[in-house]
């Protein structure tokens, strides 16, 4: 690896901003990063700093208030500006996104059934059958039990994790070059984190997908991640191997926030991670 063909997300010179009543406000600026191909890149900073910005900058999925520049390119394709109708065919199948909260991933007037489906038959020529043996074969990749039973079910009837399990199970099931999860585990239980991660892992693993994992959480981080961004005030202030930020970080902030691990359960925590 390390050719230009492996490098399946490259972000340049990205700048977010958004104009209010008392003028214009930079949420990001200067963000470089890329993503080669089974690579996960962990994103980590302190709350408010802009690592949702930038997920969702990269997904053009922000209010368009804000104004976006630079450069996203996905395997080759500048996504900057691209008109919403080609996004959707690239929002799910080339790059799929896991959220914080799986509640508002769904919604709750359709069962779980239809929105997988869907999602598929939006990407592929597929008719309901077909859709439905892959969204079964991918709900079983993760460990679901009874997928024919969940199908019917309705959001508000599965547990947090079981609803992330399937967020996951549609994000894999089209095999995307890149996943973007954005805390992931954060609304979850230990137990359902450790199962959350494994498969996120498989499914690098499996299909070469690149992941940017967002998370506030640096024990995710170090046991994820191969590259580590360091984000403050909207800036990546560091970038750097897992081993060798979590070793010997360079950047006084990396510092303060490696620091902050043993108190971050305290009520003394300086920072505000989450
Ligand atoms: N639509 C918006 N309008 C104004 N400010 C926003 C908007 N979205 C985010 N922000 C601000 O941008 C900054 C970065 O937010 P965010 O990316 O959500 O942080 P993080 O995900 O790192 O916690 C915050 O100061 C937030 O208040
Ligand atoms: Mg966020």
């Amino acid at each position: 690896m390390g050719t230009e063909e492996s490098k399946v997300l490259q972000i340049r010179d990205l700048h977010v901003q958004i104009k209010t009543k008392n003028g214009v406000t930079t949420l990001v600026q200067d963000i470089n990063f890329e993503l080669k191909q089974g690579e996960i890149l962990g994103l980590i900073g302190e709350s408010g700093c802009g690592k949702t910005v930038t997920s969702m900058s990269i997904l053009q999925l922000l209010n368009h208030k804000e104004t976006i520049e630079g450069s996203i390119m996905l395997k080759g394709q500048e996504l900057n500006g691209l008109a919403e109708k080609e996004m959707r065919k690239i929002r799910g199948k080339d790059i799929a996104f896991i959220m914080q909260n799986p509640m508002n991933a769904f919604t709750p007037v359709f069962t779980i059934g239809h929105q997988f489906i869907e999602t598929i038959r939006s990407h592929k020529k597929w008719n309901k059958k077909q859709a439905t043996e892959l969204a079964i074969e991918s709900m079983q990749k993760v460990n679901l039990p009874d997928p024919d039973k969940l199908l019917k079910y309705y959001p508000f009837q599965l547990s947090g994790g079981m609803l992330q399990r399937v967020m996951i199970a549609i994000a894999a099931s089209l095999h995307p070059a890149v996943i973007i999860a954005d805390e992931p585990t954060t609304a979850l239980d230990v137990n359902n984190q450790k199962n959350v991660l494994r498969h996120l892992d498989e499914i690098r693993s499996q299909y070469g997908s690149a992941i940017l994992l967002i998370s506030h959480d640096l024990g995710v981080i170090s046991e994820m991640a191969d590259e580590v961004a360091v984000m403050q005030h909207g800036k990546i202030v560091e970038k750097a191997g897992v081993f060798q930020l979590f070793d010997s970080p360079k950047h006084e902030y990396t510092k303060k926030l490696l620091n902050t691990r043993p108190t971050l359960y305290s009520e003394e925590s300086v920072i505000n991670l989450i």
